[in-house]
């Protein structure tokens, strides 16, 4: 049977081949700052040298090159074997070692229990139809204190319109809904041409964290605003709704009620 992960594998293979933006590996520039991926929200307040780092679906060459760089124990878990391709292709070039796995993030039995000190995650979980899935295999393989950054699409940045209309971004998405969403037009900074998206409910991307066993310790909405950006534009639009929120959460040293506690 094909899957909407199948859809989304194919999807993912064929951005990488377009090289856009989210499929170009670290260079020389971010090699020389390499915080605005180790360290962007400056939420990490340790030294990520020897630590167990996991870049949940995080392909395409940027996440695990820097964090094994920087000396942390790095794997990387994607989806697309293209986009894994360029994190390959990269640690190869710098001599740099990094586990790469292929897997969906929603099944993570490829990897050990309770042994990442920090998972991050870029935006991806609109791209698998539940959250709490990912929630919950994230919860299994990180050490329990352990640190899960990750950042999703803001419900309303999928519910509103891309275009701008007279009375400025209709929400032509309701709330709440199921299945994927409708697809987009090519070219849109803010939705992946070719993906099947989902929106997650604000009670799914937090409450669902606690649930998973993990306390919030911050949030930030990186702000993509522009109040004088042209109308309709990526500036324009981000100006009336922030597109993506960044959570710090922590994993509880004590496993949620009615679940054994994994210690390594
Ligand atoms: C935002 S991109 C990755 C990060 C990117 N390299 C960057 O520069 O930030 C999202 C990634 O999610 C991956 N992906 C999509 N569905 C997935 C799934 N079910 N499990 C794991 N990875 C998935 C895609 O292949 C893609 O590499």
């Amino acid at each position: 049977m094909y899957t909407i992960y199948d859809h989304n594998r194919e999807a993912w293979d064929e951005l990488a081949r377009q090289q856009i933006p989210l499929a170009r590996p670290a260079g020389e520039k971010e090699f020389a700052k390499p915080q605005f991926i180790i360290n962007p929200s400056g939420w990490v307040d340790f030294e990520v040298r020897g630590l167990r780092v996991l870049c949940l679906a995080a392909g395409g060459g940027k996440h695990s090159a820097l964090f094994a760089a920087a000396g942390a124990e790095t794997t990387v878990v994607d989806i697309s074997p293209a986009m894994l391709e360029l994190d390959r292709r990269l640690a190869a070039e710098r001599g740099l070692k990094v586990n790469i796995v292929e897997a969906s993030m929603d099944n993570l039995s490829a990897l050990p229990l309770a042994h990442f000190d920090l998972v991050v995650q870029p935006v991806s979980t609109c791209y698998v139809p539940a959250v709490a899935p990912v929630y919950r295999e994230v919860a299994r393989v990180i050490a329990p204190g352990g640190l899960y950054i990750s950042q999703h699409k803001q419900p309303v940045n999928l519910q509103a319109s891309l275009r701008i209309a007279t009375v400025g971004y209709p929400l032509l998405e309701p709330y709440y809904r199921s299945g994927p969403l409708p697809a987009a037009s090519a070219g849109s900074a803010l939705r992946e041409s070719g993906t099947l998206e989902f929106l997650h409910r604000w009670d799914e991307l937090l409450g669902g964290l606690c649930r998973a066993g993990f306390v919030i310790e911050d949030t930030f909405e990186p702000n993509h605003g522009d109040s004088a950006a042209t109308l309709g534009s990526f500036g324009h639009r981000c100006w009336f709704m922030a597109p993506y929120l960044a959570i710090k959460a922590r994993r509880k040293a004590t496993a949620p009620s009615g679940q054994k506690l994994l210690v390594r």
